[in-house]
C-alpha cells in the first residue's frame, strides 16, 4: 500500500514542480507514494469564494474561517489517517518525526496562510500541529512539501540504497562527514590522502573524526 498525502492549500500550484522532480518524483511515478492537492477555495462555498475574514479582536491581517478547511478536511480523511497542520506554533519537525509519520497509511496536510487560522479547525479536525524551523513563512504549503519529502525518503524502496540512509546527518546525531570524487586535485586542493589508501579502518576513523568535528563546529548542541 502508498504512503497517501493529501494537501489542503490556497496555493495548489506552488507544489507543482515540487512532487514531480527527483527522488520524490520517482517515488510518486512508482507507487511508493501518492499525493492529493487540493485547492481549498473548492470548499468555500460561498458567492465570493471568501477563505479569510478580519479577526474578532481586532489586529492585523486575516484568519481562515472554519467551515472550508472543516468541510475539506472532513471529506478528505479516512479512518486512522493523521490530521496535520503546518504551523510555526507547532511542536518541532524532526528526522524521527519523518520516520514516525512514515508508517501512517494516510496523512492530510492542512497549510494555512496570513495570520493563522480559526482555532475552532484546530480543535474540531487536526490531531499534530507540526513546525519546520523558527521562522515564518508566508504559508504552511512549502513547510507541507518539507514533511512530504522527509517522510518518503523513510519508505522502504524510495532511496535506492537502503544504505544511504544508515550513516547520514542526523540518523547517529552527527552531521556528516566530507565527500569528495574525481578529480584527485583541483584548483591547488587535493583529496585527502586517507580516502585514497584504501584503508577502509582508515577511512572509518577519519570519517568520523570529521563528523565529530564539523558537529562541534556547528551544532554542538547535538553532541550534549
Ligand atoms: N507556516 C508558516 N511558517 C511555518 C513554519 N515555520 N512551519 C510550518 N508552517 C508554517
Amino acid at each position: 500500500m502508498p504512503l497517501r498525502f493529501d494537501v489542503l492549500t490556497l496555493f495548489p500550484r506552488m507544489l507543482d514542480g515540487l512532487l514531480s522532480e527527483s527522488i520524490l518524483g520517482r517515488a510518486v511515478e512508482a507507487g511508493f507514494v501518492e499525493v492529493g492537492v487540493h485547492d481549498l477555495r473548492k470548499w468555500c462555498t460561498d458567492k465570493h469564494r471568501t477563505a479569510d475574514d478580519r479577526p474578532f479582536g481586532g489586529g492585523a491581517g486575516m484568519v481562515m474561517k472554519p467551515e472550508p478547511a472543516i468541510s475539506a478536511i472532513e471529506s478528505l480523511a479516512t479512518p486512522g489517517c493523521l490530521r496535520i497542520y503546518l504551523t510555526p506554533d507547532g511542536e518541532p519537525f524532526n528526522e524521527s518525526m519523518a520516520r514516525e509519520l512514515s508508517g501512517s497509511p494516510h496523512v492530510v496536510l492542512l497549510s494555512g496562510h496570513y495570520e493563522g487560522i480559526d482555532q475552532r479547525i484546530r480543535e474540531t479536525v487536526i490531531d499534530r500541529e507540526v513546525s519546520i524551523g523558527d521562522y515564518v513563512l508566508t504559508n504552511g504549503t512549502l513547510p507541507a512539501a518539507v514533511l512530504i519529502d522527509a517522510i518518503a525518503r523513510f519508505i522502504p524502496g524510495v532511496l535506492g540504497e537502503e544504505k544511504s540512509l544508515t550513516h547520514e546527518s542526523f540518523t547517529g546525531k552527527l552531521l556528516d562527514f566530507p565527500q569528495y570524487t574525481r578529480p584527485v586535485e583541483f584548483r591547488g586542493k587535493s583529496v585527502p590522502e586517507v580516502l585514497l589508501s584504501g584503508n577502509h579502518a582508515e577511512i572509518d576513523k577519519w570519517r568520523l573524526a570529521q563528523r565529530i568535528e564539523k558537529t562541534r563546529q556547528v551544532r554542538p548542541d547535538l553532541l550534549k
